[in-house]
Formats: structure tokens, C-alpha cells, sequence
């Protein structure tokens, strides 16, 4: 079977600077992790073997880096199409010197499908996902019901998946695709102080624009 991907992401026009290029192959033997056609022990990606939480669509890893640094006792595994990103990132990892975060640059369905097995995920947490404004994205909105049923098989026995958006609209579309399955119970949340604020939050440009976060746990 090949690996679902709604391709949620865009690709078109991306730069990586010079000294993100540098940190990302200088960086890249400390931090990241090669893509595979192979299923992985993604305890041995980590030099302390502690609970796994998987970050989809990091982006500039601008909450990444700060989450790891707040809760060393938690290993976090960072996966995204985003090039830029990665050098970004490590760079900023180095300079805390971090050592819970691992990094893939692979599209999370691809991740799933061939590396992650079933119940290995005692996390997974999905940031700002883009929005996808238009009618006609909506089909490349990461949440859809594929996605929930993969992210289930992933996380263990009572693991949970943390969203957060910026796009009331995409809130809407959560709650409507979350209320048609049972493998996850949850909703709505309170921001948690866990999560850092992002340049997204506290705009409040327009009535389409609040921060809404969900928390789910695997049924
Ligand atoms: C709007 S950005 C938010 C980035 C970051 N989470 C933040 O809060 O700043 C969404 C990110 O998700 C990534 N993304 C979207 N679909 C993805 C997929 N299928 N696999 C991996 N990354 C994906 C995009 O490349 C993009 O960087």
C-alpha cells in the first residue's frame, strides 16, 4: 500500500539562507534522522530512553526548541517537508544545548507509513497547521479523517494530540472531524502555558483570527 498524502504543504519559493544551509549539514549527524523505507526503533534515535512526542510541521521550530529545553525528561521528534526549517532549528538547538529532539524532513504521512510503528507515540503535536483557506484546499487540510486514524495507530494507549490554530474557520472544521470518530476523545482547551507563543498568536487581525487549542486523547 503506498502512504496517503494530501500534499497539506507548499513547497513553491522556498529559500534556505546560507547559515541555515551551514547549521543544517554541519548540525545534521547530531540532530537529524535519515528518511527510510524501514520501520525504526525511535527509542534508539534518543541518548535517554523517555517518552516520545512527535511535532508535526514544525515549521521554523520556532516553539520546538523552546518545548525541549522546558522538559528534558521528554524526547521530541520533529518531522517536516520545510527545508529552511531544519538548519533553523538545529542551530538554535546547538545554542541551547539541547539533546531531546530529533528532526526528519519527510512528509509525516510518508513518516508513518514506513518508519513509525503502532503505539510508539506517547505524543503528537501539531502547531498552526496551514489553513487552507479556500473551498477548494480544503482537501489538502492535513486534519481529515485519514489523518486521525493514522495519528491513533501511532500514539500509544492514552496518548494525546495537542492543536493548536490561529484560523477560527479551520477550529470549525476540527471539531466537525473530530466529531466523527470515536478513536479520539477531547476538545477544547484553555491555551496551556506549555505551549510557547508564536508570532501567529495575539494578532487578532479579524473575527476569523483567535487561537484555539485541542486537546485529544487516544480512546
Ligand atoms: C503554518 S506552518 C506552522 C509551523 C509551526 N508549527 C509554527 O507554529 O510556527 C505549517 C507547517 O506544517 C508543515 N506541513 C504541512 N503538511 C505537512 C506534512 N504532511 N508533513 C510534514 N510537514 C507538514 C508545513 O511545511 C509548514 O511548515
Amino acid at each position: 500500500m503506498e502512504p496517503m498524502t494530501n500534499r497539506s504543504y507548499r513547497l513553491r519559493g522556498v529559500r534556505i539562507t546560507q547559515s541555515q544551509q551551514a547549521a543544517r549539514d554541519n548540525l545534521w549527524a547530531k540532530y537529524g534522522v535519515a528518511f527510510s523505507e524501514s520501520q525504526i526503533d525511535l527509542d534508539s534515535l534518543f541518548s535517554k530512553k523517555q517518552p516520545i512526542v512527535m511535532e508535526i510541521g514544525y515549521g521554523m521550530g520556532e516553539v520546538t526548541w523552546q518545548i525541549a529545553k522546558a522538559n528534558p525528561d521528554i524526547n521530541y521528534l520533529g518531522v517536516e517537508v520545510h527545508m529552511p526549517g531544519a538548519g533553523k532549528l538545529m542551530a538554535k538547538l546547538a545554542e541551547h544545548e539541547i539533546t531531546n529532539v530529533r528532526l526528519i524532513e519527510r512528509d509525516v504521512f510518508e513518516v508513518f507509513h514506513y518508519m513509525v510503528k503502532d503505539s510508539s507515540l506517547d505524543g503528537a503535536h501539531l502547531f498552526f497547521p496551514d489553513p487552507w483557506p479556500k473551498k477548494r484546499h480544503f482537501k489538502r487540510r492535513i486534519i481529515q479523517e485519514r489523518f486521525l486514524s493514522e495519528v491513533a495507530a501511532k500514539l500509544k494507549p492514552g496518548g494525546y494530540l495537542h492543536i493548536a490554530t490561529d484560523w477560527v474557520p479551520y477550529a470549525e472544521w476540527i471539531t466537525d472531524v473530530f466529531s466523527k470518530t470515536d478513536l479520539f476523545v477531547g476538545g477544547v482547551i484553555a491555551r496551556p502555558d506549555t505551549r510557547p507563543l508564536t508570532r501567529f498568536e495575539g494578532q487578532g487581525i479579524s473575527k476569523d483570527h483567535a487561537v484555539n487549542d485541542f486537546r485529544f486523547l487516544k480512546a
